[in-house]
């Protein structure tokens, strides 16, 4: 900011200074009456300085030119909503190294400002990444970003996203996910921003009878969460029947993993512990913040009883996402499964996590969670086929030792790296 008013103020104050004499033709001779003019200029100048300083103080929402506002050639300018999260900061990391420019709109209630300020050191260039504070449950704010930001492409990841909590307020879902979702897609549509990325959940599913799941198994989603997405999903395809965004819905899996490079990892709020996925509490378990690992449900009909996931490495889907804003086209819209296509059960998944922890973790087996299903995995054949996506983090013992070294030297979290 501080830059920004440098250089507003010099701007501002060029026309005055640089040229007092537009008439002097080169001559020594100052007239008298001219000298006045200048000392009156200059008072002028500083008055304005004054002014213009008290309206920067005054008004947050007085900005100079920014390049975000600008549509640069060659320069695609993605909005990343949930951009403090744990998937959205991976994103834009990835995204800020392929060169595009980013902003981030997060309200925090869920991520960390630490990711954010993990990015803005790996780049901290103007006009590569800003993060801007506002709840997109307030659409008057939303519609001010759109108004002053030149948006590419969206890629909506801001929700709240644990099973077990929307089974707990359903409200909470309904409207951090479908409400907010409208909004955005609103703001799109009278800014004219042409391409959305939207993150939804193999939770829209449900317990389908068959697997693998493929993208024509039907959707009968049985918890707030997924229904919550599937709404999403249903607003976005009913606006895109008229319209000629470019829309893709990409489906997760569950998301393990961290950045390779160790820049970033995950680090829900303590209070999220309870809901938490299965990574996190095996990761508490090992550094000791919980006394073992919690399994809910052993009598599932799965091969040894527990459920059955497909772990997707955050690494792989980042770049599924940055496939899908690659092939994106106008007026159509492309549905895809995001999955390794291998199905591992809670208990494989522990063992993993044993070995890459290096601890022998403490496992209390429980009676089942509401809302969750025995088996899930996916077809992942359609996104092979049209992204030429496949994943290549499949080891689970890998993705989770990087996520550990992660895990074990930020024991707060992004709140204090050790
Ligand atoms: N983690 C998974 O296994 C998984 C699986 C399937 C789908 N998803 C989806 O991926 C997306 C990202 O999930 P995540 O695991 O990174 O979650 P996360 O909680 O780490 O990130 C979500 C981010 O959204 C922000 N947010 C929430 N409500 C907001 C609001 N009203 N205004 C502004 N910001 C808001 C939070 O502050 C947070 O930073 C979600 O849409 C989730 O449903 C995640
Ligand atoms: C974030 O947004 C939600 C609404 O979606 C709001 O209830 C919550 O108070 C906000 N959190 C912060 C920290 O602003
Ligand atoms: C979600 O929205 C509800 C309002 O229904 C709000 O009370 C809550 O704080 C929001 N939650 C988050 C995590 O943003
Ligand atoms: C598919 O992706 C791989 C790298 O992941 C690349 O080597 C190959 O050329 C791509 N194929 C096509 C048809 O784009």
């Amino acid at each position: 900011m501080k830059a920004k008013i440098k250089y507003w103020i010099r701007d501002a104050m060029r026309p005055l200074i640089i040229r007092p004499y537009p008439n002097a033709g080169g001559m020594d001779y100052v007239d008298p009456k001219k000298k006045s003019n200048f000392v009156g200029k200059i008072v002028l100048a500083a008055a304005l300085t004054a002014l213009c300083i008290l309206m920067l103080k005054q008004s947050s929402t007085f900005r100079s030119p920014s390049p975000f506002s600008q549509r640069d050639t060659g320069v695609t300018h993605v909005l990343v909503t949930g951009g403090a999260g744990y998937i959205g900061s991976h994103a834009a990391l990835r995204l800020l190294k392929d060169s595009h420019r980013v902003t981030i709109v997060d309200n925090l209630s869920r991520g960390n400002i630490g990711a954010v300020r993990v990015l803005e050191t790996l780049f901290p260039q103007h006009g590569r990444l800003q993060f801007i504070y506002a709840d997109l449950g307030d659409a008057k704010a939303v519609n001010k970003i759109f108004s002053e930001n030149a948006f590419d492409a969206v890629i909506h990841f801001a929700a709240v996203a644990y099973v077990g909590e929307s089974t707990l307020d359903p409200l909470k879902y309904y409207h951090n996910i479908t409400s907010n979702t409208l909004v955005v897609l609103e703001a799109m549509a009278a800014h004219g921003v042409q391409t959305l990325i939207y993150s939804s959940t193999c939770a829209t599913y449900g317990e389908p009878e068959k697997m693998p799941i493929t993208e024509q198994t039907p959707q009968l989603p049985i918890n707030p969460y997924g229904k919550a997405k599937k709404m999403s999903e249903d607003i976005i395809l009913d606006f895109h029947k008229n319209s000629d965004m470019a829309v893709m819905i990409l489906r997760y899996f569950n998301v393990i993993g961290s950045d390779p490079e160790g820049r970033l990892g995950e680090a829900p709020r303590p209070e999220l512990r309870e809901h938490g996925r299965i990574s996190g509490a095996c990761f508490d378990a090992a550094r000791g913040i919980t006394p073992g690992l919690k399994v809910r449900g052993t009598d599932y009909k799965t091969a040894d009883g527990t459920c059955i996931r497909d772990y997707i490495d955050v690494s792989d889907l980042v770049d599924a996402h940055v496939r899908a804003l690659e092939k994106a086209k106008p007026g159509k819209v492309g549905i895809y499964n995001v999955g390794t296509g291998k199905g591992r059960s809670v208990n494989e998944f522990v063992e993993a996590c044993k070995k890459a922890t290096g601890v022998e973790i403490k496992v209390d087996f429980l009676p089942r969670r509401p809302g969750d299903y025995a088996e899930v995995f996916s077809d992942p054949t359609k996104i092979r086929d049209e992204l030429n996506w496949t994943a290549r983090y499949t080891n689970l013992q890998e993705s989770l030792e990087i996520a550990w070294r992660w895990q074990k030297s930020h024991r707060d979290g992004y709140g204090s790296p050790s």
